[in-house]
């Protein structure tokens, strides 16, 4: 494995190369890092699973230079998905499409559908351009840790998260710190009106005023592994909404003072800053070898809304 912090054209095209030859290669977007396999070399992507330690059946998104790929890996695709692509991609958001014959069952974890994304970073985007220009025709890549485990957002968390599990001939992008910090928007279009299956920065009005219709937000069957009740979790015990004790981890707006002999983790402005930095804050109570980290969640909807519901996740242990 190589890690690589000046992606010059050169390092883009010889990272394309990697991904024709089957290798994988971890590569930075603006939610969370990816890490990529060439979405219709079955060897390559059942590695993905093998490095996250993930179990197979769960259906990977596959990253596409530009809406004019859509076609290629979906098929019988409704009006307002295009409304929806047209609008935000390059961008956040996830569609989950009827899928072609092009995305296999490995790929789809066997589902008749497929999850799309045009992500919005310049490395990924470079990537993909030149990945096209030898044929290939997108980017299978799940967030880059292991299994139920928090995302990362930096290359060294992507180091610490699955360097030793990756092989020769793999590469690690380093594109500084992902400017979102959460995943992606994740939306079923395969009904008659949306189902996010997973909020993000593309809040349920943004995806309402856009596709011109209301949200379906009856239960939906489908397989998400961020569905899971434990998910997005550190070490230590993730605590919502509680007092923090003298030497428990701490994260909060900026605007509340930091109790007497707690660790403050993070400080953010505004929830975008909290989005941004609530997977690196969770890390650094690792790092701090911290048993409990308390965290005052950001309060009202759109980014809001998709902070609390990893919390949720995050703070939901079996023991
Ligand atoms: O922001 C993101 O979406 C990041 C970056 C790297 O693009 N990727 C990401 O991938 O979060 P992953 O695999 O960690 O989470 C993707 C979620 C999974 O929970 C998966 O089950 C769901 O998307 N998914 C993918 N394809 C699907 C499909 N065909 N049907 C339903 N859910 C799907
Ligand atoms: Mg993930």
């Amino acid at each position: 494995m190589e890690i690589i912090s000046n992606c010059t054209q050169d390092v883009i095209e010889r990272a394309a190369k990697a991904l024709k030859d089957g290798h994988l290669v971890a590569f930075p977007t603006e939610t969370v890092y990816g890490l990529g396999a060439d979405a219709t070399n079955e060897h390559a992507v059942s590695r993905i699973y093998s490095v996250k330690g993930r179990p197979t059946g769960h259906p990977l998104i596959v990253h596409i230079s530009s809406i004019n790929q859509l076609d290629k890996w979906a098929i019988d695709i409704p009006e307002y998905a295009k409304k929806l692509a047209s609008k935000f991609w390059p961008g956040p958001m996830t569609l989950i499409l009827k899928r072609s014959d092009l995305a296999k069952n490995f790929v789809t974890g066997s589902q008749e559908k497929v999850g799309l994304r045009v992500p919005n970073h310049p490395i990924a985007i470079a990537l993909l351009r030149e990945f096209e220009k030898l044929e290939g025709v997108g980017i299978a890549a799940p967030s880059a840790n292991k299994f139920s485990a928090v995302s990362p957002t930096t290359c060294s968390a992507v180091v610490e998260e699955i360097g030793e599990c990756l092989e020769n001939g793999d590469l690690v992008l380093d594109g500084l710190q992902s400017e979102i910090g959460i995943e992606s928007t994740i939306i079923d279009c395969t009904n008659l009106r949306p189902v996010v299956l997973r909020p993000g920065f593309i809040t349920n009005e943004q995806v309402e005023f856009a596709s011109e219709l209301n949200i379906d937000f009856s239960a939906s069957k489908i397989k998400v592994s961020g569905i899971l009740e434990s998910h997005y979790s550190p070490k230590a015990k993730v605590v919502l909404d509680s007092i923090a004790m003298h030497g428990e981890g701490f994260v909060a707006m900026a605007s509340i003072p930091t109790p007497k002999g707690v660790v403050r983790l993070a400080s953010p402005a505004t929830v975008e800053d909290f989005a941004r930095d609530l997977y690196k804050a969770l890390r650094l109570g690792d790092e701090k070898k911290l048993d409990k980290i308390i965290v005052l969640q950001p309060t009202g909807i759109g980014m809001a809304l998709a902070i609390r519901d990893r919390l949720l996740k995050a703070s939901h242990k079996e023991s």
